[in-house]
């Protein structure tokens, strides 16, 4: 009588184990096998005009050239074009600001890779 449930709690502790250690944000990336890409410094610099615009911010690369007729800085993007953008990014040219939560939010819509 008590076998079956001993083969059940043999059978879930490793169960539990091995979920409990995916929960954490990158390791959890990295057992889901998802495939992160990465561009080199060289690669981003290609990109450096409006219509053709990488930039990287905190060591991740994005590609967004299609906000750059929609955004509220106007023009002020563009100097970050094929370039780390990061510290232009957080004390915006004027205020001196960082960008709002929603700024941040839609930069990660633009996302193409890591900076290698
Ligand atoms: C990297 C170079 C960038 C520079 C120099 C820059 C500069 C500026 C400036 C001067 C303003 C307007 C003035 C102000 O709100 O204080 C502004 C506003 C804004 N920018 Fe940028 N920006 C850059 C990149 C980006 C990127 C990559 C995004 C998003 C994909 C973005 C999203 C916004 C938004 C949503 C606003 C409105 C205000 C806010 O929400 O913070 N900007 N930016």
């Amino acid at each position: 009588m008590s076998r079956p449930y001993a083969a059940i709690i043999l059978l879930l502790i490793p169960a539990l184990f091995v979920s409990g250690c995916t929960q954490g944000g990158t390791l959890a990336s990295v057992t889901s096998g998802d495939v992160v890409t990465t561009h080199t410094m060289d690669e981003v610099a290609i990109h450096d005009t409006p219509e053709d615009c990488w930039i990287v911010i905190e060591g991740k690369v994005y590609e967004v050239t299609a906000w750059i007729p929609a955004h509220p800085g106007g023009q002020a993007i563009v100097q970050g074009c094929g370039a780390d953008a990061t510290e232009l990014f957080e004390t915006k040219p004027g205020s001196r600001a960082p960008h709002s939560p929603d700024a941040m939010n839609l930069l990660e819509t633009y996302y193409i890779g890591n900076l290698e």
